[in-house]
């Protein structure tokens, strides 16, 4: 049996990520949970972001921004972003974040993430509570620890975060299967199994 409840954004878990952005005198960052992929080839994100925000008209006003994956040990920080205004704090210099230049867009990179989207504006869909703006992800810059001696990127070493229902979860301990899992042939499963626990 369910119980009815009344419609609303009850979608979880949702991914949480810190955006960077610039309007070319200064920067700031913003902690947005309503974020994800809508195309593959171009690759195409989007966030919904609030008109009240200081990070809204950065966006708005520079057609450009930056999405930060977040790791457990930036909790503090992603949090905090999410709760103070860049119009009362220099929300770097107060988290002690650095950047790193970007190759394309003008907004930096958190240095500390270990996985940067450089993001350009395409399209901005205004909703009553939200702006979408819709993006093309124009370069993706990953942290040279995480990948192995093949080649390939390993974020399952990188200890992501998620949001859920108010609550910052780590993603690490429990994972519970990947992609393509349930109809994997044991051998191919086994194989890959190998492959993991060597990785970590
Ligand atoms: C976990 C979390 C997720 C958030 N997700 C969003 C979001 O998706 N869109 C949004 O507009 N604000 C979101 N916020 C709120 C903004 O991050 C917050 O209002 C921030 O202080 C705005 O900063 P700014 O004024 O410097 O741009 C979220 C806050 C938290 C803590």
């Amino acid at each position: 049996m369910k119980k009815s409840m009344k419609p609303g954004t009850m979608l979880n878990p949702l991914p949480v990520v810190l955006v960077s952005c610039a309007d070319g005198t200064e920067d700031n960052l913003i902690t947005i949970a309503w974020t994800g992929i809508i195309n593959s080839n171009p690759p195409i994100t989007y966030v919904s972001v609030r008109k009240s925000r200081k990070s809204h008209k950065m966006i708005e006003n520079s057609g450009e921004f930056v999405i930060n994956l977040v790791t457990e040990d930036m909790v503090r920080e992603t949090d905090f972003c999410g709760v103070k205004s860049g119009r009362d704090v220099n929300k770097f210099q107060v988290c002690g974040l650095e950047r790193e230049k970007a190759d394309i867009v003008k907004a930096p990179m958190l240095a500390k993430s270990p996985l940067n989207l450089e993001c350009v504006v395409k399209e901005v869909k205004e909703f009553p509570s939200h702006d979408m703006f819709i993006a093309e992800i124009v370069a993706v810059h990953g942290e040279e620890g995480l990948f192995d001696e093949r080649g390939r990127f390993c974020l399952d070493r990188a200890n992501l975060i998620s949001y859920s229902h108010g609550e910052y979860f780590g993603l690490k301990r429990h994972p519970l299967g990947s992609f393509g899992y349930s109809i994997m042939k044991p051998k191919t499963r086994k194989r890959r199994n190998r492959e993991k626990m060597k990785r970590r």
